[in-house]
């Protein structure tokens, strides 16, 4: 049956709601097509009764199997390269050297909308890669998605011969994957460092402690540029002063504010908090002179980035026996934004993350 215009928007409306993703009517017979599959699963007259289904309080499975319709989990090893290359030889020698300088063995990579876990997979074969005595860090690499059916894939650390030919180079292939009849299964070290969670991104963050690098790539691409600029800002206070953003090739951080500072490497951009100067003290001698009159300014759309505050200590994971003895940080992010956010037709709801 055909939708009609008001419930195309109706669905189209609650979807965005659901996960962010912004679809247009360009995209409504392929939109149909998979909800009538739901429907039928469902065991539901139609696609509203679906999406009503979906918002009631006992809507959690029909909630879950519209995001698993509704999400494109497109990802391979590696992939498009440069910023796996910026991480390589610029990001990671950089923090390496901060984590030496604060006598620290710890860092944390979030790899938000992960999908089945390639993205994960490559930042751990670049640790191993640059890390000679890896065994003496404390690393994490939280891999998030909304997507159960991706994160269970992720969770098994196993690929087809296909996945592994998408983007892995042959060496890589023999030093970090072994067969077994399932598949290529990734060594031990890697899947160990890798923790799979579901965290849908419209929702308030929770984390206890702050990410060194954060790569969020190809999914803001399916919302709304208020909707990604509000998930970007939201991000930056996760990160430290000499934190690294990561975003696809295809996507930019230009339009989120000036306290994204772009740096490059080849063909890549990646960002770091850019801090504002602290506002000068004034003059220390001298008579006092009054000053002149400071022409009124249009007042800026965005606050200063909040700083993240010490506190005692946020473990995540015990550090192993032997680990460097060096004090890893720790501070509280702030679960939600402190900036000022664009508002948004996404409620806030608490998030799904669970440590
Ligand atoms: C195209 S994949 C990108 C995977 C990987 N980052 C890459 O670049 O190869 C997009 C992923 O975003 C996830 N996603 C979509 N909406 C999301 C949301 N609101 N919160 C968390 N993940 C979301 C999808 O489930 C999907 O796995």
């Amino acid at each position: 049956m055909q939708l009609s215009q008001a419930n195309v928007e109706y669905i189209f409306d609650y979807i965005e709601q659901l996960c962010g993703i912004a679809l247009d009517d360009s995209k409504g017979y392929l939109i149909e097509a998979r909800l009538n599959s739901l429907v039928k699963q469902h065991a539901l007259s139609n696609a509203v009764e679906l999406i009503d289904k979906a918002k009631s309080p006992l809507g959690e499975s029909v909630r879950q199997s519209l995001v698993e319709a509704m999400t494109t989990r497109e990802t391979f090893f590696f992939r498009d390269n440069s910023p796996f290359e910026a991480l390589q030889f610029k990001a990671l020698p950089e923090l390496l050297d901060e984590k030496y300088k604060e006598k620290s063995n710890r860092i944390r990579i979030w790899s938000a909308a992960a999908s089945t876990g390639q993205e994960a997979c490559s930042i751990g074969i670049i640790l191993h890669e640059m890390i000679p005595d890896l065994h003496r860090w404390d690393i994490q690499i939280i891999a998030t998605d909304i997507s159960e059916d991706a994160l269970a894939k992720g969770r098994s650390g196993t690929y087809s011969k296909m996945e592994v030919d998408r983007g892995l180079p042959s060496q890589y292939v023999t030093k970090y994957f072994g067969v077994t009849k399932e598949g290529y299964k990734v060594v031990d070290s890697i899947h160990r460092m890798i923790r799979f969670q579901q965290l849908n991104l419209m929702h308030p963050f929770n984390f206890s402690y702050p990410f060194d690098i954060i790569f969020c790539r190809n999914v803001a691409i399916y919302f709304e540029k208020k909707v990604k600029i509000d998930l970007f800002r939201r991000m930056l206070p996760l990160l430290p002063k000499y934190g690294y953003m990561f975003v696809g090739v295809s996507e930019s951080l230009f339009d989120c504010g000036p306290e994204f500072k772009p740096r490059y490497h080849c063909k890549s951009t990646f960002y770091q908090p850019h801090m504002p100067p602290p506002a000068p003290l004034g003059p220390v001698r001298g008579p006092a002179v009054a000053a002149p009159p400071i022409p009124a300014k249009p007042v800026a759309p965005v606050k200063p980035v909040a700083s993240v505050k010490p506190t005692a200590s946020a473990p995540i994971a015990p550090k192993p026996a032997s680990a460097a003895a060096a004090p890893g940080f720790a501070r509280t992010i702030p679960s939600t934004s402190s900036f000022a956010t664009p508002a948004t037709r996404v409620a806030p709801a608490p998030s799904t993350f669970s440590r």
